[in-house]
């Protein structure tokens, strides 16, 4: 394979190929699609999109059968509002952007520690090497997990978001405990804080808290996990990009704005009409599950001029990566950040990074993720 072959887009590599060119024939001609094998509406056109995300009233966030488990009912992402306001401001004052920012000398020292490891080698699997253990480090460090503990932590935050049930329930007592131990023994962390924090006379409950913890743990981990190793697809596919970010540092976050953009680690998020309403051309009755689809609507060429293009040059970049309208990710000035500082050190340390001629990549199904299985690449 040469250096200027696209990675995702081109066989033999069609990772995603054929869903972004299914994503802008469905924009065309079908942008408000009911599926019969889903049983659910997909809506592909940038506008619709942000529509569905910014109108709560009527496309809710809350499952009309939720699963049948004691933890993560609660989760502030499936919870509409008044209580969806009530958590969010509690939580959203104290993970504050502040708080990402304050970690920054810690997120490089975590950087180079894991580089340590590989670089006699010469070669890593980036997602199992960096990818994976990054984000898991950090939100164990912010939620004040020990060292010791933090093997169990990694297996049970695996399972839980395999879907493994007995996973689920360790990592609820997990936190339950953890949650005891720091009332009666607050420290720094951001657990010790969720159980101080107040506003107007309302507290988390118990199990708020427990779910609270369960989501910031799962809704950061395969989120940054893809969005920095398909950064570096994304500077493999464009070498003269990976040439002047190195060559100026300074356009990186312009850079990850860009990857968000194009290669959004999250390709869907489920709403469900609360009343009938009008999409399109279309008519949806209440009751109905909707997929907005974000991958597609940072695509739409009616929106970003060259839409199918990688360039660093976009600003602003109106993407819909991280949402919009209330449920606007919690944790977004933390990945922006992670990505910044991870993507740096890597590209300082190992400037000669590319992907590995004769690695086959497999694209990662499910659950509307977007992202890669492993991710060979050589620096030596
Ligand atoms: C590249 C990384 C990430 C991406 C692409 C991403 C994407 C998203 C998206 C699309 C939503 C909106 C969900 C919806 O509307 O239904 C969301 C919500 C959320 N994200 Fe992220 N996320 C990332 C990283 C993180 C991190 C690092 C954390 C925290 C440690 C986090 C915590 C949250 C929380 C708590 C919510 C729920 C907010 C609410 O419902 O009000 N995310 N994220």
């Amino acid at each position: 394979m040469t250096s200027n072959q696209p990675l995702l887009d081109n066989k033999p590599f069609s990772l995603s190929g054929d869903r972004f060119s299914w994503y802008a024939k469905m924009r065309r001609e079908s942008p408000v699609f009911y599926d019969v094998t889903q049983s659910a509406w997909m809506v592909f056109r940038y506008q619709d999109v942000k529509r569905i995300l910014s109108d709560w009233q009527t496309f809710s966030s809350k499952m009309p059968h939720p699963p049948e488990q004691i933890d993560f009912t609660q989760n502030l992402n499936r919870t509409d509002p008044p209580q969806h306001r009530t958590l969010r401001t509690l939580v959203a004052k104290v993970f504050t952007q502040g708080r990402a920012e304050s970690l920054a000398p810690r997120l490089r020292a975590i950087t180079q520690e894991l580089l340590d490891r590989v670089q006699a080698q010469g070669r890593m699997d980036f997602i199992h090497d960096f990818c994976v253990p990054f984000p898991l480090i950090v939100i164990a460090e912010i939620l004040g997990i020990p060292i010791e503990e933090r093997d169990n932590f990694k297996r049970w935050s695996d399972g839980s978001i395999a879907g493994d049930l007995s996973a689920q329930r360790a990592l609820g007592d997990y936190f339950r405990d953890l949650l005891q131990q720091r009332r009666g023994q607050p420290g720094t962390d951001l657990i010790s804080d969720l159980l101080a924090v107040h506003e107007a006379g309302e507290i988390l409950t118990a199990q708020e808290l427990v779910d609270m913890c369960i989501l910031l743990l799962v809704a950061g981990n395969e989120t940054t996990r893809n969005l920095l190793a398909n950064a570096i697809v994304c500077f493999y596919e464009y070498p003269d990009v990976f040439e002047r970010l190195k060559q100026e540092p300074t356009l990186l976050p312009l850079a990850i704005e860009e990857v968000l953009r194009y290669h959004s680690p999250f390709q869907y998020l489920r709403r469900f009409t609360k009343v009938e309403t009008q999409l399109g051309e279309q008519t949806i009755p209440a009751g109905q599950q909707i997929f907005a689809y974000l991958g597609s609507a940072n695509r739409d060429e009616t929106q970003f001029e060259r839409a199918d293009k990688f360039t660093i040059d976009r600003d602003p970049n109106e993407h819909v990566a991280f949402g919009n309208g209330i449920h606007f990710c919690l944790g977004a000035p933390l990945a922006r950040l992670e990505a910044a500082i991870g993507l740096q050190t890597v590209m300082e340390r190992f400037p000669n990074l590319r992907v590995d001629p004769n690695a086959t990549l497999e694209i990662i199904g499910g659950n509307g993720l977007h992202g890669l299985k492993a991710l060979p690449v050589l620096f030596g």
